[in-house]
Formats: C-alpha cells, structure tokens, sequence
C-alpha cells in the first residue's frame, strides 16, 4: 500500500497562553517552558466533530486525485465522536463516499497509528482499494476548563490520509501496537452515572461523562520510556537504521517528550517534526494534522521515510515507519 494524500482542518478560534491566564491561574511563562504550546484551536458551539472530520477528509482525498465515490472505507479515530453510537457514518454522508463502509476506533491519542495499520490490514488482504483513516478530536468539550494542570494542554483537530492498494510498492514498512489496561487510571474520561431504582429489584445507571482527568508526571514518564522501545522494534521489523529516517513524528502531547525520545534514538532534534506551538495536544488529530501542516510547507517530501508513534490514554502505544507519497 501507499499513503497518497493528506488533508487537515482545525477550527478558526485560536485560543493563546494569554486568554488561559484569563480563564485559570497560569502564565505563556509557565506552560511554554514545560509543553512549547503557545496557542490551540477550539471549537465554537457551532462547529462540530464530524464537519472537521469530514473537511479534514475531503482535503485527503482531494489531494489523492480521488473522487469521494472512490473510497472503500473509513476509520475515524476519534475519543471525542457527536455522538456515541459513532461519527463515522455522518461523515460517510457529508463527504459523499457513498460505496465506502465506516466505523469509529477509539484509542485516544494513539488512535490514528492503530487506524493507520488497520487500514494496511483491509489493504494488504485486497478486500478494499481506497481507505481514509481520519484522526479527530474536540477535547475542549471535555476538558474540566477550571483546572489548569490539564486544560492548558488540549487543543481540536483533524487530519486524514488516504491508504491506497498498489501491485508495486508497500509504504508502511513496520509497525508496533502495544497496550498496558493496567495503568488504565492515568489518563480518562470515564462515565459517571447515578443509580435509579426503575422497578423492584432493579436500580439502573443513568448519566453523563465526566471530564478528563490525568497523572501528568505518570503519562511523562510512561511515554518517555515507551515510544522510543515501539519505534526501534519497528524500525528493527523495517531493516532500517535511525540515521535512515527523514523524520521523527510524534503525537504532539509535549515538546520536552518529543526532545527526551529524540534523544534517546540519537536522533538529531532538526528531524524531529512539531507543531505543537501552533496546536497543542489535538489527540488522535495530532499525527496527520502535523504531517499534513508540514507537506503543506514543503518540509515533508514525497519519499521521506518518516517514523511516528501514537501514545496516551489505555495505557496504549503505538509506532510505524512508512514512506510518504
Ligand atoms: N499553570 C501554572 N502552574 C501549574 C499549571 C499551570 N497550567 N499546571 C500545574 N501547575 C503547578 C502545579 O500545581 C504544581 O504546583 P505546586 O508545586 O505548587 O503543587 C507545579 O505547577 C508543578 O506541577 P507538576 O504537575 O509537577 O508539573 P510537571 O512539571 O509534571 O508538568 C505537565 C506538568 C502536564 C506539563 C507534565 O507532567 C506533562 O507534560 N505530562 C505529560 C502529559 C501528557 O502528555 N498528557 C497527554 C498524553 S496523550
């Protein structure tokens, strides 16, 4: 397979370290320092998951030379769908794939690697052509927006690529997922829900879901010693070694995680790709609207060999080396 185009959206208010101070106790000298953010878009209330997921992905596939009608199937990676039943279909719909199957795929932050290599599996089977896997998130609609250890952090988001089935060539050249449910309380959005008594002998639950919670220094450490291990078992699968990579692509969660793996693969910080001052953590958005952002301003080639690594809520982890274009 070959990933043959990309596309991102994110939505139009930009929200800077300045107008945090005015929502918590924080400062740009504060948060800049310890994350390189310096601002992240959020999205007003008329501006949905699956509008952004949709723009994201007709831009992917605009840039594939692609008709929507083209398209096999859809993976949205996504924690933060319009509605729990999933998004997925609705943005089937508004981006008008109509022969293209879609489903929902929830690993958080690592959402977009693990939809990445699923569509490699539909692919490398021959069962579909063309398949878009988007990574999208909204987690300003569930940030706690009074505390500052976390909601300074998040930002919203899309980006997509389409995943193309060729005779000739297969892009994604290694791959690695991981997961440890056992540290699963470091980082969430759990349900939360009050019991009702319905009839004799029966009390459901009924409610809501609570806003994201976080061990900052459990998740620092956690990725720190995690991604660089997922990326050099794939790089070790893909017969490549470090100095072979055009580019390092991590999920953008915090400047000083990206510098520590860089630095631990003695990798050269330039090759490290970061737009984290722009967006902030958008999640499962993070990996392919950087990449996006940056073929956009023509530092990514095509033939670049790139290695990313999703990583975050689950615990879950993720890596692949693959070719761009
Ligand atoms: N502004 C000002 N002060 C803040 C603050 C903010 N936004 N957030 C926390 N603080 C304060 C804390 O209250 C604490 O004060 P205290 O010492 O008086 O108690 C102090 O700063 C240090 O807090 P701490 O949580 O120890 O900071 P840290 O050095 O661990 O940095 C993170 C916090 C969140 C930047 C860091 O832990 C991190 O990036 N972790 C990874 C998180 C992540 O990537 N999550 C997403 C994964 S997908």
């Amino acid at each position: 397979m070959a990933i043959i185009g990309c596309g991102s959206a994110t939505p139009s208010a930009i929200l800077s370290n300045h107008h945090l101070s005015q929502v918590v106790d924080t400062s740009d000298e504060w948060i800049y320092p310890r994350t390189g953010m310096k601002n992240r878009h959020v999205s007003s209330t008329n501006e949905t998951l699956s509008q952004l997921a949709a723009d994201a992905a007709q831009k992917a596939i605009a840039d594939a030379n692609l008709d929507p009608t083209n398209i096999d199937l859809i993976i949205l990676a996504t924690s933060t769908p319009d509605d729990l039943f999933g998004s997925a279909s609705k943005v089937q719909h508004l981006i008008g794939a109509t022969q293209a199957a879609a489903f929902d795929l929830t690993v958080a932050c690592s959402g977009f690697v693990f939809g990445l290599i699923t569509a490699a599996q539909y692919i490398r089977t021959g069962v579909y052509k063309n398949v878009v896997v988007i990574g999208a998130d909204l987690l300003s609609r569930w940030v706690d927006w009074t505390d500052r250890t976390t909601c300074v952090l998040f930002g919203d988001g899309a980006g997509a690529v389409v995943c193309q089935g060729t005779e000739t060539k297969d892009n994604l050249l290694a791959f690695e997922m991981r997961n440890d449910g056992s540290q699963h309380g470091c980082l969430n959005l759990g349900y939360q829900g009050e019991s009702k008594p319905l009839a004799e002998g029966i009390t459901v639950q009924v409610g809501g879901y609570k806003p994201l919670t976080m061990s900052g220094k459990e998740v620092y450490r956690f990725a720190v010693a995690k991604v660089p291990e997922a990326i050099e078992k794939a790089m070790f699968r893909a017969g490549l070694a470090i100095d072979d990579l055009d580019w390092l692509l991590l999920h953008q969660a915090n400047q000083r995680i990206m510098d520590a793996v860089a630095k631990r693969l003695k990798l050269p910080s330039e090759k490290i790709l970061s737009r984290i001052s722009e967006y902030g953590n958008t999640s499962a958005a993070s990996i392919p609207l950087t990449l996006d952002t940056e073929i956009r301003a023509g530092k990514v080639k095509p033939g670049d060999k790139i290695a990313v690594s999703g990583f975050g809520a689950g615990l879950a982890w993720s890596s692949a080396i693959f070719v761009w274009g």
